[in-house]
């Protein structure tokens, strides 16, 4: 059924009002099928909706909708080492995480909490305390929005890479994610090394830590830092962690002894974070929006925030810490 005039505001974790012209609602691999190749919608743009956890609505949504309500997680391979997991791309990612704890699945316990959906954690290789998607990934299974055909993507055609894959560069907008497989592993592998979850494991007590402790200390991080979307309108990390030339890094540490930075490959990744909080816009209010006072990579919606608004905040962001440090910041989000 095409449901017309939609509000979206439930549907994107900002909370920004907004409007799509047309919705369609698609529970498996067939019903979207039949949605791509209605005579009746062919001229319609296409627009797909998973969590609404990555998204900017700066405007009503002049398109077709397709929202992605495809569930249901199943055991579909077992070696002697592993458990491969597929998951309909409509599956909350969070109940994906606990489901795979409960049965002792591991490998995905650092990426509780994560909001969005199973179809959108590919996109865009959610990470999180030292683990990415890709170090768990097995294959992917997407409807060409073309054609109607299910194409599969092993790990080498989805180009992962730092919030990147192939979905969100050249193959942008053509085809919708309906089932991702994980391998995980029998025997735990646990990923505490990230400081933050040894400190909060200290705190807890806990010295032989499992898969359901290292998932509770990761909850527990995220909460004490990250506003709740369902009380404060956000979508996680706005800007992604710059990664810059060393000798710029080094450069910038002449200035700022302190300035936070990792390797990545022979260049380094400063915390976007730290950057916009030494231009002050960490807490700051503006207007009914603002960088958030626990995690200044934040933004949120203090309750009428419009898309724009929080658009020009962030361009005012990326302007100042241009301005003070010469680094361009890069959004997360996507923009619409
Ligand atoms: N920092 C500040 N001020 C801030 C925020 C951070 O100085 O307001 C500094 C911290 O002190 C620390 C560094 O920045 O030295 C890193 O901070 P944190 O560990 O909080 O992580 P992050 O780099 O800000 C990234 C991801 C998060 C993920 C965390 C934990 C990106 C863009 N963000 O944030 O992912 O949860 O690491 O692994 O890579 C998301 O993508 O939506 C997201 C929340």
């Amino acid at each position: 059924m095409i449901e017309k005039n939609v509000s979206l505001k439930p549907y994107n974790t900002f909370g920004l009002s907004a409007q799509a012209k047309l919705m369609a609602r698609v529970v498996d691999v067939p019903s979207l099928q039949s949605v791509l190749s209605d005579a009746s919608l062919v001229n319609e743009e296409r627009f797909i909706l998973g969590g609404g956890s990555n998204i900017l609505l700066t405007k009503d949504v002049d398109a077709l909708v397709i929202k992605n309500e495809i569930d249901g997680i199943a055991l579909v391979e077992e070696t002697s080492d592993s458990f491969f997991v597929k998951s309909g791309a409509g599956v909350v990612w969070h109940n994906l995480v606990l489901h795979c704890i409960e049965k002792g699945y591991a490998g995905i316990e650092n990426l509780s909490l994560i909001p969005g959906n199973v179809g959108a954690a590919p996109m865009q290789n959610i990470g999180a305390y030292g683990v990415e998607l890709k170090d768990v990934f097995s294959s992917l299974e997407a409807v060409d929005i073309a054609s109607g055909k299910i194409h599969h993507f092993d790990s080498n055609a989805c180009e992962f890479g730092y919030r990147e894959s192939v979905f969100k560069r050249k193959l942008r907008g053509e085809f919708v994610i309906t089932a991702v497989t994980l391998r995980l592993d029998k025997t735990p592998k646990l990923n505490t090394t990230y400081g933050a979850i040894e400190q909060e494991l200290e705190r807890l007590n806990i010295s032989s830590p499992t898969l359901e402790t290292v998932s509770q200390a990761v909850i527990n991080i995220r909460q004490s830092k990250l506003p709740n979307p369902k009380v404060l309108g956000n979508s996680g990390s706005f800007f992604k962690n710059p990664v810059v030339e060393t000798a710029k890094y080094e450069e910038l540490k002449k200035k700022s002894a302190n300035i936070p930075g990792y390797p990545a490959g022979d260049k380094t990744k400063l915390a976007a974070g730290w950057l916009i909080e030494q231009c002050g816009w960490k807490g700051k209010v503006v207007g009914n929006t603002g960088s958030h006072a626990q995690q200044a990579l934040v933004l949120v919606n203090y309750g009428n925030a419009t898309g724009v608004e929080i658009f020009e905040l962030s361009e005012q962001i990326m302007y100042s810490v241009y301005n003070t440090f010469g680094v361009q910041l890069e959004k997360e989000v996507n923009v619409y």
